[in-house]
C-alpha cells in the first residue's frame, strides 16, 4: 500500500470530485420555452386567478402533488421562506413556542424568530440524527404550538411518534424535508407525513431550479393560508373579508422559469435517487468492515434520500483526533465535513437573544423562559457535531461506484499508517 498523502505520499486523487450541474438538455429547453412564451410570472396580488400563479408555477404543484401523493401543493422562492410560511399559516406568532431539532440548518429555527416566536431546542437521536421523540415532552409547555422535525441528511424523522405525541398535546407538526425528497416512512413520503411538509429546490438539493421550495399539505386550510402568505394575502382577504385568517403576506412567489425547471428536475428525482442509493448502500457495506467508522442507520420500513452521506467516527480507536483523519483524507482528494452546522442554540443570536435591534424580542414575549440556549441542553447534538460526526458528500453526480472504492482505499491507508500519522498532531 502507497504511503498516505499526509505522510507525502502520492494521493489517490490528485484532484477532488468537481462540483457538476444536474442541468440538461430538458431544462434548457424549458427555460427557452417560458422566454418565449413572454410570461415571466403571472402573480398578481388581488383575488381571481392570478393571485395563484401562472402556467408554470400551477404544473409545477400539480406534479408535486401527484409525486408525492399530496393534496396541495404551495411554491415558493426557497425552502427558507416556505419555513417561514409554514410556521405562519398554522398561526404561530408572539408569545408561542416551537419544538425544533437544533442540528439542521440555521433557516429552520429562524422561521420561527421571523414569526416573532421562539424556537425550543429538541435532542436528536444518537444513531438517526433526528428528533428524538423520547425527548419532547420535558420541553412542551403551555405555550408551545408546534414541533418543526427536519429528515436531516436525507433520513425521515421518527414520525409515527412523533406524531402520537402531538396528536397527544395538540401541536402543529411540520416536517423540513429539505434534504429528503424522495424518502418514505412505511411506504408514505417524507414531507407528506405531518400537517406540512417543507422542499427545498436550491442548487445543491437533489433536485434543484436554482432557487426555490415547495410547501405541501393535505390540510385544505393551512394550504390556503399558505398561498395567502406568499402573495401578500392582506389584499386578496380585504376583498373577500374574510378575517379568519390573520397572516401577514409578502412576495415569497416563484417565477414561471424556476417553475419550469423544477417540472424537469422532478421528473429525473427517481433517477438521481436510484444512483445515489446504489453509491449509498456500496459505502454503508464498505464501512461495516471498517474500524471506527459507523454508517448510516436507518429504521426498518424507512427509505433514505442520501442528500449527503452521515459517518460516525470513533477517535478512541483511531486514535487519532477527527480532524486529522479529515484533513488525511482531504489530502488524498475526498473533502469530508467535520460535524455539520453547530447546533443552532449556541448561535449568537440565541446566546445573546438578540434578534431586532436593541430589544430581546421576541424571548421578552415569555416571562419564564422554557429553555436557556448553554451547552449542555441536548447533550447528544453536541458530542455528534464536536467529536463524531463526518460528513461525505459523495453519493452525488458525478461520483462513480470506482470512486466510493477509492475512498475506501484512502481509508485503509491512513488506518495501517494511523500511528505515524498521529504523531503529525
Ligand atoms: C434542512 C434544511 N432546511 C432548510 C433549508 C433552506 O433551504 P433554502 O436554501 O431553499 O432556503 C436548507 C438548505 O440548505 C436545509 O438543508
Amino acid at each position: 500500500m502507497s504511503k498516505s498523502a499526509i505522510l507525502g505520499g502520492r494521493p489517490i486523487r490528485e484532484q477532488a470530485i468537481p462540483w457538476v450541474s444536474t442541468m440538461g438538455k430538458e431544462e434548457t429547453d424549458a427555460v427557452v420555452s417560458v422566454m418565449e412564451s413572454g410570461t415571466l410570472s403571472a402573480f398578481l396580488a388581488n383575488s381571481g386567478e392570478k393571485f395563484l400563479g401562472g402556467p408554470k408555477v400551477k404544473e409545477l404543484e400539480k406534479a408535486f402533488c401527484e409525486r408525492f401523493n399530496s393534496k396541495n401543493a404551495i411554491s415558493v422562492n426557497s425552502a427558507t421562506t416556505a419555513l417561514h410560511v409554514a410556521v405562519a399559516a398554522c398561526g404561530i406568532g408572539p408569545g408561542d413556542e416551537v419544538l425544533v431539532s437544533p442540528y439542521t440548518m440555521v433557516a429552520t429555527a429562524s422561521a420561527v424568530l421571523m414569526n416573532c416566536a421562539v424556537p425550543v431546542f429538541v435532542d436528536v437521536d444518537p444513531d438517526t440524527y433526528t428528533m428524538d421523540p423520547s425527548k419532547i415532552e420535558q420541553w412542551i409547555s403551555p405555550r408551545t404550538k408546534a414541533i418543526i422535525t427536519v429528515n436531516i441528511f436525507g433520513l425521515p424523522s421518527n414520525l409515527p411518534e412523533i406524531m402520537k405525541i402531538a396528536k397527544k398535546h395538540n401541536l402543529y407538526v411540520i416536517e423540513d424535508n429539505a434534504q429528503a425528497p424522495g424518502a418514505t416512512v412505511d411506504g408514505v413520503e417524507a414531507g407528506t407525513i405531518a400537517d406540512i411538509g417543507v422542499y427545498s429546490l436550491n442548487y445543491h438539493k437533489i433536485i434543484h431550479s436554482g432557487e426555490g421550495g415547495v410547501i405541501l399539505t393535505n390540510n385544505d386550510k393551512l394550504a390556503r393560508n399558505c398561498q395567502l402568505i406568499r402573495n401578500h394575502g392582506e389584499v386578496a382577504l380585504d376583498e373577500e373579508d374574510d378575517m379568519d385568517t390573520v397572516a401577514l403576506g409578502s412576495n415569497l412567489r416563484m417565477s414561471e422559469i424556476h417553475a419550469a425547471i423544477g417540472i424537469e428536475q422532478l421528473k429525473k428525482l427517481d433517477d438521481f435517487l436510484k444512483r445515489r442509493r446504489r453509491l449509498a448502500d456500496k459505502i454503508t457495506d464498505g464501512l461495516m468492515n471498517r474500524h471506527g467508522l459507523k454508517g448510516v442507520t436507518i429504521p426498518q420500513g424507512y427509505t433514505h434520500s442520501y442528500y449527503v452521506y452521515p459517518i460516525k467516527y470513533d477517535a478512541n480507536e483511531w486514535e487519532m483526533s477527527r480532524q486529522t483523519f479529515a484533513k488525511a483524507m482531504q489530502m488524498e482528494g475526498f473533502p469530508l465535513g467535520v460535524g455539520y452546522v453547530k447546533p443552532i442554540y449556541l448561535m449568537n443570536i440565541y446566546k445573546h437573544k438578540h434578534v431586532f435591534n436593541n430589544t430581546t424580542y421576541p424571548f421578552a414575549f415569555i416571562d419564564t423562559p422554557t429553555q436557556d440556549y448553554k451547552m449542555g441542553i441536548c447533550p447528544i447534538v453536541e458530542r455528534l457535531h464536536y467529536e463524531q460526526l463526518l460528513i461525505a458528500d459523495i453519493c452525488r453526480i458525478p461520483f462513480e461506484e470506482k470512486d466510493i472504492d477509492d475512498f475506501f482505499e484512502a481509508i485503509d491507508k491512513i488506518w495501517e499508517e494511523r500511528k505515524k500519522i498521529k504523531k503529525l498532531e
